[in-house]
């Protein structure tokens, strides 16, 4: 059975509630009746109750970009994930290059959180990439089976079912450069082949696993086209209403 895409906006620290609205204001009716694919916005804490208003009775999913692993306690600025879901969260996303690198998230940090959100039954979307210099070292490979193994350490398969991978090469994130369709599927096969491993065959075939790294409507269509690539994650190109609609309708 084909995977349905999932064309997730990852907004980042950008917009303020009212410009939340704002743009979901213009960009609904880009996307009335699209059903084709799955869509998700990904906005800053402080805006998923705007969005959730603004998406009310809509099939537009709602993730947040972090969430701590606890349910609750002394963890000052931390979020749970019955936080999220009492906000209206569906989605969450879990270890993006951005927290491994400027925030001290690391591969262990990655797969408590995981497990958090599984239990909260919010869908986690896991990112996963290699940096330029592992790149050049040819280290890809092992710097994905690693992150994979690392993150789906003690989940299994049925509890793995909402769970959706982003495979973001970091050199191609809000740089311009994206990978090849090529490339991506490439570490595609490796992820599902990791996934496997860890969680059975038949729920690394049903895991839809997103590309993510400078996705504009220009490249949307050649890297959605590949089988291998079931959805996006998008940065930059999503803070603009008509930019993120002809990405979900490439
Ligand atoms: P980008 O970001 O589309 O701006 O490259 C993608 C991401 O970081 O999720």
């Amino acid at each position: 059975m084909a995977r349905k895409k999932l064309m997730a906006a990852n907004w980042k620290m950008y917009k303020t509630p009212q410009q939340a609205q704002e743009f979901l204001r213009a960009f609904l009716p880009m996307v009335d009746g699209h059903d084709r694919d799955e869509i998700a916005i990904c906005p800053s804490f402080v805006c998923l109750p705007a969005v959730a208003e603004a998406l009310a009775g809509n099939y537009i999913g709602i993730g947040a970009q972090n969430l701590h692993w606890e349910k609750e306690g002394a963890y000052t600025g931390e979020v749970s994930a019955a936080m999220l879901k009492a906000v209206g969260c569906t989605h969450v996303i879990i270890g993006h290059s951005e927290r491994r690198q400027y925030f001290g998230e690391t591969d262990d940090t990655v797969n408590r959180k995981l497990q958090a959100a599984l239990a909260a039954g919010l869908a986690p979307i896991v990112c996963v990439g290699e940096v330029l210099q592992e790149r050049e070292a040819s280290l890809t490979e092992q710097v994905l089976r690693r992150q994979c193994q690392r993150a789906l350490s003690s989940i299994s398969g049925d509890e793995a079912r909402m769970l959706v991978i982003a495979y973001e090469p970091v050199w191609a994130i809000g740089t311009g450069k994206t990978a090849t369709p090529q490339i991506a599927a490439e570490a595609h096969l490796v992820i599902r082949a990791e996934a496997a491993q860890a969680l059975g065959k038949v729920a690394a075939d049903n895991m839809r696993i997103l590309y993510g790294g400078s996705v504009k409507p220009e490249n949307a269509k050649a890297l959605m086209s590949e089988s291998e690539i079931d959805g996006a994650l998008v940065g930059g190109a999503s803070l603009d209403p008509k930019s993120f609609a002809a990405i979900v309708k490439y």
